[in-house]
């Protein structure tokens, strides 16, 4: 069996922004050749720069990376020219077209002539962006706009290819169609994907491997399936009707932990979530015990382990809700972004 480097090598990236923001606090990632990396995490959680710095449009204050085995801040230019980019927000121009937006990129790479031409009406037709090719990118979709993006990022033929929220802001059927892009693009060419995701069903479907990144720095690293397996048995999530204090939660976290086939008592806010060897065999006893104890349960259930589980255990707190804070977050801080 022959080695061969990674992709992608990152270690121990940290990065601070002006005003004391710590974007990233030890960042670690590592991603095999000809593999679909997926970076999950909450708004906030360091996901961009990360890309940023990968990609040479940011340094870290310290740590190293490597990406197509030339090192970032050593080499950028080689960097640059193995890898693609398809940023947050997408860089075409609106008032262009399509197809001037292709030739533009193509022209900077360095092709010229009949085989920029081959290049991009090749890209046009494989994005399905032919019919589009002469209209203005600002009457495109969505989902015509990702494509493009994509495109963009693929003009002169990169090993490595970043994706950062390829589908954020698309609709479902758009989504969807972009997932099926990226899998053709991982399986087909054989191109190595970085891609940067806040949804947890678009990791656990397109990324051999993720990371699961909170505050700056990678919890837990996995395929998906090991990180749900890591999980025994079942998730029983319970709500509350109403909050139980710490002194409350200690007693029920021994009341609740201590029946047979139960692992792990978590709260969060009003809901108490367990881990139980076989979920439905272990409610009755589970929901006898809060009874006993005096709490009114208004509604409980049993899953299968997800990602949302994994997360809560790695990150001590629900994806779910340190989303929607985030997202609140951005709102306030709309008019200085
Ligand atoms: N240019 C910047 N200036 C100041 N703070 C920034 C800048 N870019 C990102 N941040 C902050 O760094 C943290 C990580 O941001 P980012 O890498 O964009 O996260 P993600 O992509 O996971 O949402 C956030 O707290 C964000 O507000
Ligand atoms: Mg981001």
């Amino acid at each position: 069996m022959t080695t061969r480097a990674p992709a992608v090598e990152a270690r121990q990236l940290i990065k601070t922004y002006p005003g004391d923001v710590t974007a990233l606090s030890g960042m670690d990632v590592t991603v095999e050749q000809g593999t679909v990396f997926g970076l999950l995490g909450p708004n906030g959680a360091g996901k961009s720069t990360t890309v940023k710095i990968l990609t040479t449009l940011a340094r870290p204050d310290s740590g190293t990376a490597a990406v197509a085995g030339h090192d970032v801040l050593r080499h950028p230019d080689l960097v640059r020219r193995a890898i693609g980019v398809v940023a947050q927000s997408s860089g075409a121009d609106p008032v262009a077209t399509g197809r001037e937006n292709l030739q533009l990129q193509a022209r900077l790479h360095g092709l010229r002539g009949s085989s920029l031409n081959a290049r991009v009406d090749e890209l046009l037709e494989r994005f399905d962006l032919a019919d589009a090719a002469g209209r203005q990118v600002k009457g495109y979709s969505g989902g015509m706009r990702r494509r493009l993006d994509v495109a963009l990022g693929l003009v002169h033929r990169p090993e490595v290819l970043f994706l950062d929220e390829p589908t954020t802001g698309l609709d479902p059927e758009a989504r969807t169609a972009m997932w099926d892009e990226i899998a053709r693009l991982a399986g087909d060419e054989g191109l190595t994907i970085l891609l940067t995701t806040h949804h947890l069903e678009e990791a656990d479907r397109l990324a051999e491997r993720i990371a699961i990144v909170d505050r700056g720095r990678v919890v837990v690293e996995g395929t998906p399936d090991a990180l749900k397996g890591e999980l025994r048995g079942d998730a029983v999530h319970m709500e509350l009707r109403e909050t139980v204090g710490e002194a409350g939660r200690t007693l029920l976290r021994g009341a609740l932990g201590s029946l047979p086939g139960v692992h792990e008592v978590l709260f969060d806010g009003r809901r108490v979530s367990v881990r139980a060897d076989d979920g439905a065999a272990a409610m009755p006893a589970l929901l006898g015990a809060l009874e006993r104890a005096g709490v009114a349960v208004a509604t409980a259930t049993v899953a299968r382990p997800s990602l949302d589980d994994v997360y809560l255990r790695y990150a001590g707190r629900r994806y779910s809700e340190v989303e929607a804070e985030s997202v609140d977050g951005l709102v306030l801080a709309g008019g200085v972004r």
